[in-house]
């Protein structure tokens, strides 16, 4: 596991923020189900949670053929580590069907408020203004506060809801979206 000194002697120039390889798979995967683990407690089941650090092998696999296939992971990285990850897709639902998806920004808790987030989300942006997206939309689940709260603040808008199930919960979800990325990337990345 990271060492928590890492996480305490990390400088923001100690992050680099990179296209995912498939040797990422298994760091990806971990940075996945430990975040659900250490931030969806209040609001999914334990067990789901605890199933999916279980069934990390299944889920290294799954993202190593996302990565080889679709090229569509980026990842934030401290000396060799995973911390944070963030991937991208054309929209599922055909009410934004030429929008681009953010599927999901996730950052180790105790590499949590320290930038990585943005820079990752601003990373996603870039990608997917290279795939010629104009819009993007990101669901984020309504109790998730404090997801929610870092995408509002980083520029987009709740324009729907919908209902999803998380090991036999059933949990709204909001649709956020973005307007004008090309806008939002320069905004994001304007020199203050
Ligand atoms: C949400 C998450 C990705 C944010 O990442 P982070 O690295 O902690 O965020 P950053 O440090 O980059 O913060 C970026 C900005 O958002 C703000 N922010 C971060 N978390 C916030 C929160 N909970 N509420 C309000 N603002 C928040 C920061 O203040 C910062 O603002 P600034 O640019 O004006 O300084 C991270 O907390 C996480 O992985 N959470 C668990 C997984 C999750 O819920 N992901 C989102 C749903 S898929």
């Amino acid at each position: 596991m990271i060492k928590d000194t890492l996480a305490r002697n990390t400088n923001k120039s100690d992050i680099t923020i990179r296209t995912a390889v498939p040797a990422d798979g298994s760091g990806i995967a971990k940075v996945h189900a430990y975040t659900w683990w250490s931030s969806y407690q209040s609001f999914m089941p334990k067990e789901y949670l605890e199933d999916r650090i279980i069934n990390i092998e299944n889920a290294t696999l799954k993202f190593t053929n996302c990565i080889n296939t679709k090229h569509n992971c980026l990842v934030a990285e401290v000396g060799n580590e995973i911390v944070g990850i963030l991937y991208f897709m054309p929209a599922k639902d055909p009410k934004y069907a030429k929008c681009g998806e953010i599927k999901g920004v996730y950052v180790l808790e105790r590499f949590q408020r320290m930038g990585i987030g943005k820079r990752l989300f601003i990373a996603g942006i870039k990608a997917l203004l290279e795939h010629r997206y104009k819009d993007m939309i990101i669901n984020v689940v309504q109790a998730n506060t404090k997801g929610k709260n870092f995408y509002l603040k980083l520029g987009g808008e709740v324009v729907g809801e919908f209902e999803s199930t998380f090991g036999g919960v059933t949990l709204k979800q909001d649709v956020i979206y973005y307007k004008d990325i090309q806008a939002l990337y320069e905004k994001l990345t304007a020199k203050k």
